[in-house]
């Protein structure tokens, strides 16, 4: 039997509220514990869920060849063109991943702390524990110029396309 108070309209605003909010606090939990379980079992089982790929198409080599550099600013990368071919390099700096900027005469510069790397991408001055990383291309099957983030070659690989 409900009491008067019990049966007052503000009485029953505040219990719906407090169901929904119970409601919901008990699907946000059961949310992150599977988020959460994801995560731990992507560790010892990395083909359950597959990272996706990081290769990415840029065009055709055409579009870079004879072009000392061109820069890819949705990429974060710039793709050179040499006598020996083609190479590209990340603009994401080693130290905490602030995008470095070209200078004129062709060195970089990351803006965050101030590290410089010289025109090939090797640490010239500090923090920056590393040079810019150089990234592999490819040629996909139908012709384009590939660059795979994840891939890291050394900076004398040059893609002769
Ligand atoms: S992020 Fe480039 S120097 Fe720190």
């Amino acid at each position: 039997m409900k009491t008067d108070l019990e049966k007052s309209p503000r009485f029953q605003q505040t219990q719906q509220r407090r169901d929904f909010l119970g409601i919901a606090a008990t699907w946000s939990a059961i949310a992150t514990v599977c988020v959460a379980l994801m995560g731990a079992l992507r560790l010892p089982i990395p083909w359950a869920f597959p990272e996706s790929s990081r290769r990415v198409k840029l065009g055709s080599p055409s579009l870079f060849q004879g072009i000392a550099i061109t820069p890819l600013p949705e990429e974060r990368l710039w793709i050179f063109s040499d006598s020996q071919g083609l190479y590209a390099m990340s603009a994401i700096c080693t130290h905490l991943g602030c995008v470095v900027a070209r200078q004129e005469n062709g060195s970089f510069f990351c803006p965050c702390h101030g590290s410089r790397f010289d025109a090939q991408g090797k640490v010239v001055k500090g923090p920056a524990p590393k040079g810019l990383i150089h990234l592999s291309l490819t040629l996909s099957t139908d012709g384009q110029l590939v660059v795979d983030h994840d891939k890291e070659v050394g900076s004398d690989v040059r893609l002769q396309a």
